[in-house]
């Protein structure tokens, strides 16, 4: 494997290890603040009980009065209370955000819930008035103080969808980036085989043309060189720009790619062709870009079997509503174990020493992209086999 997926996967992990050590802090800082702000209110709510129980049972017209009364109870600006007699008629409300316009038994009702909710938040402070007479303080959190309480998540929430938001420009920007690439070269190979292609096909008429190598076999080997060169020119001229599909025969197809490898590799390996759909079966494909398809995933196979083993291509129904056209390779190689089922497409990656990591890349690009099919491994098992399924439209 590339070292540059072990790093890649190295930076991501750091990055969301970074989110969650921001996330966790962020979370303890605000928890220290609201726990500090809470017992400031507490203090601020005791004093304001103890002011009220002076301004009651102190003469009206003491100056000590008018002093508490406007320096601490009307300062009370922030926290909400309620204050009741002890058959829980209200005295006064403040800090409360009642709406307006509303009839005298509204605002009762809405104060008299009020209470039922600050009963469950703390117990209401009594102020004994002598007597057997006693006054309650109901009273909640001040809004700063609950908005503070729900600031972690609204930071969490935040730092979620920056990474969300991150993780897609970046895949979209690097899948545009790639795209570049792989066109890019592929426009340039297909250019730069064209000029000696030419000039060899016209050292071919030369030679069929001249009396003394006219019959000689080695013009024939030349021939099936050239045709191959043309293929696969072709094939990178096709992935170069927006190739054109036509309804072909999958079968065929699919026959003389197997025929064309059958002949290239170890006898050991048994191919076989078989289709479950009547004959002359079409799908939409680019035929030099499908062969190249089959032919990566047959190679693979082949090297996954050490060059003994079987190759098995199905043509079924398959995929959306069972409507499109699957072509299942299975091979009876090493298997792909079930952690990597999805890397093996990725550019780059291989386990083999004379590997690039690019034939499933490539056929991965070539059917999804070019054909909007699919092409995954639709069965693996490590030590048995493998399935890919190539999914073509109809
Ligand atoms: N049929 C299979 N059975 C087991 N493993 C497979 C099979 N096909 C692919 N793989 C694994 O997936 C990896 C990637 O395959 P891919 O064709 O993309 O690259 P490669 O064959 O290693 O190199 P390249 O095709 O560029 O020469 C392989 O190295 C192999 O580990
Ligand atoms: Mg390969």
């Amino acid at each position: 494997m590339l070292p540059i997926y072990d790093q890649k996967s190295r930076i991501k992990l750091l990055i969301v290890v970074l989110a969650l050590v921001i996330g966790a802090v962020t979370v303890v800082y605000t928890n220290l603040l609201v726990s500090r702000l809470s017992e400031r209110e507490q203090q601020q709510i005791d004093l304001y009980a103890k002011a009220l129980r002076f301004t009651i049972n102190t003469e009206s017209d003491d100056t000590n009065v008018q002093f508490v009364s406007t320096e601490i109870i009307q300062a009370n600006k922030t926290v909400p209370v309620i204050l009741t007699d002890a058959e829980g008629n209200i005295a006064d409300a403040r800090n409360l955000d009642l709406p307006k316009g509303l009839t005298e038994q509204q605002r009762t009702e809405l104060l008299q819930r009020e209470i039922e909710q600050m009963k469950e938040l703390h117990p209401p402070i009594v102020i004994e008035l002598g007597a057997g007479a006693r006054n309650y303080v109901y009273y909640k959190d001040s809004l700063i103080l609950s908005q503070l309480r729900t600031y972690p998540l609204v930071q969490l929430a935040v730092i979620a969808s920056l990474g969300i938001i991150a993780y897609f420009a970046f895949s979209y920007s690097r899948r545009a980036e790639q795209n570049r690439v792989w066109v890019g070269l592929a426009k340039e190979t297909a250019h730069q085989l064209g000029t000696p292609l030419s000039s060899l096909m016209a050292w071919q008429e030369y030679l069929r043309d001249s009396e003394r190598f006219r019959d000689e076999p080695i013009v024939e080997e030349l021939g099936k060189d050239i045709r191959r060169l043309e293929i696969i020119t072709e094939r990178f001229s096709n992935i170069g720009s927006i190739p054109i599909l036509k309804d072909e025969d999958v079968y065929e197809v699919a026959e003389r790619a197997i025929d064309y490898l059958k002949v290239r590799v170890s006898r050991k390996v048994v191919f076989k062709v078989e289709s479950l759909l009547p004959r002359g079966t079409t799908a939409k494909l680019n035929v030099p870009l499908l062969e190249w398809v089959i032919e990566n995933i047959c190679k693979n196979a082949v090297d996954a079997m050490d060059g003994r083993g079987s190759i098995t291509l199905i043509i079924r129904h398959g995929g959306r509503q069972n409507k499109q056209i699957a072509l299942d390779i299975t091979d009876t190689g090493k298997g792909i174990p079930k952690s990597k089922l999805e890397t093996v497409f990725q550019p780059g990656y291989t386990t083999k020493k004379r590997g690039w990591g690019l034939g499933l890349a490539l056929a991965k690009r070539i059917i999804d992209n070019y054909h909007s099919g699919r092409l995954y491994v639709r069965w693996s098992e490590v030590g048995k086999g493998t399935t890919f399924r190539v999914l073509l439209n109809a």
